[in-house]
């Protein structure tokens, strides 16, 4: 069985779904890898490395998947590469279903199967294949960094002989995974966090790395079964603006990574917050690509407000993508073991698993 993997769309994607590090762990499965020409080669990685770590470089993305049994891929193929797809075929990636309905629909009725790791349940069993987290975690790193780039003032407090630099102070708007990253990378840093989430359990996470919680005043518990948020109501958004008005005005930094899976990302850090800000503070908002969480967030835009920055980013995993794909490729890898059957090498897709069932694009 071979598994083939194609160039992404680099104006766009810098991730990739293989590395070399991946191959030996297919091998030892009884599967071979066809990739196409020049696939790592933006990110440092040559034909040649793939090559020796036994996958097979074919000229066009064309002719991997002509032959191949699954596509894995980063996002979803081009037209044209999702054409060249036939009958039988296994396509997995962040597919984005909801948005890309239409096309998925299209080629399920050529009886491909198609598989986004997006839909994958959060249970014990599924936490290798966790792209969700393994991204977001990365995410809420990079945000950190980068937003301290933009912040023209050192972070960490220093006592000088010419005088005291107080620490920078940095609020995180939700407390999942990339935003604890967040917390844990602005303390490592020196920084005074506070943070603040709709789900009480997170409080005492973020305490554990050394966080001030904030909380909204006699506030329910906003969690689903399955972890998520829940929306919240009319009456908790005015008490968590009239919170956060105040807070804001004495915070440099904010990192917002609040999101409600399959919705738009909730509307927490108004204009006229923003207008409380001092100048020079920055608002990083990695829910850009959902709508993002305040009011002037516009993708892959950097928006000065009274010299309050606030910047969208449409993929910031673009910006370590080494580190991204490594983390992918075996999330990936570990997503296949699971599908393939090794007693009758072959992809059996067992609808009884949970894991391949949700992942499963309906
Ligand atoms: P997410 O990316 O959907 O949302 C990010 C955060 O925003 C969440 O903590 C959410 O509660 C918060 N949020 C939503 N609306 C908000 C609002 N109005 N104000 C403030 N905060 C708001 O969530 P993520 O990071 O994917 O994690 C969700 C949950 O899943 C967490 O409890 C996490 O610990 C859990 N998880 C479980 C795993 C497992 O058991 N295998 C693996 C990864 C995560």
């Amino acid at each position: 069985m071979i598994i083939g993997s194609i160039s992404e769309n680099k104006s766009i994607e810098n991730r990739i779904a293989i590395t070399p590090d991946v191959i030996k762990k297919y091998k030892s499965l009884g599967l071979e890898i066809y990739l196409s020409k020049g696939y790592g080669e933006h990110l440092g990685i040559n034909d040649r490395n793939y090559e020796s770590e036994g996958a097979v470089i074919l000229n066009t993305n064309e002719e991997v998947i002509k032959n191949s049994n699954a596509v894995v891929q980063m996002n979803i193929p081009s037209d044209e590469n999702l054409n060249a797809l036939k009958n039988d075929q296994i396509l997995i990636g962040v597919l984005n279903p909801y948005a890309n309905e239409k096309k998925l629909k299209e080629i399920k009725s050529k009886n491909i199967k198609c598989f986004s790791l997006e839909l994958l349940p959060r249970i014990t069993r599924a936490q290798s294949m966790d792209i969700l987290s393994s991204q977001a975690n990365l995410a809420g790193y990079k945000a950190v960094i980068d937003s301290f780039a933009y912040f023209q003032k050192a972070i960490p407090m220093m006592m000088t002989a010419a005088g005291t630099i107080s620490a920078a102070k940095v609020l995180v708007v939700g407390a999942g995974v990339a935003g604890l990253q967040a917390i844990a990378t602005a303390k490592r840093m020196g920084a005074i966090v506070f943070a603040t989430d709709v789900r009480l359990a997170s409080k005492e996470q973020v305490e554990s790395l050394g966080g001030k919680f904030l909380t909204v005043e006699g506030a329910e518990n906003l969690e689903t079964e399955g972890g998520y948020a829940k929306e919240t109501s009319e009456e908790f958004k005015k008490k968590q603006e009239e919170l956060l008005k105040e807070t804001l005005k004495k915070i440099d930094i904010i990192i917002c990574t609040a999101l409600i899976p399959g919705k738009k990302a909730p509307l927490i850090i108004k204009k006229d917050m923003i207008d409380n800000m001092q100048s020079g503070s920055v608002i990083y908002d990695l829910a850009a690509p959902q709508g993002g969480n305040s009011d002037l967030t516009k993708v892959n835009e950097i928006i000065d407000s009274n010299g309050v920055k606030i910047i969208g980013e449409s993929n910031i995993l673009n910006k370590l993508p080494i580190s991204a794909s490594g983390l992918y490729a075996k999330n990936m890898f570990n997503f296949v073991n699971n599908l393939f059957d090794k007693e009758k090498k072959n992809f059996e897709i067992n609808l009884e698993d949970e894991i391949i069932e949700k992942t499963m694009v309906k």
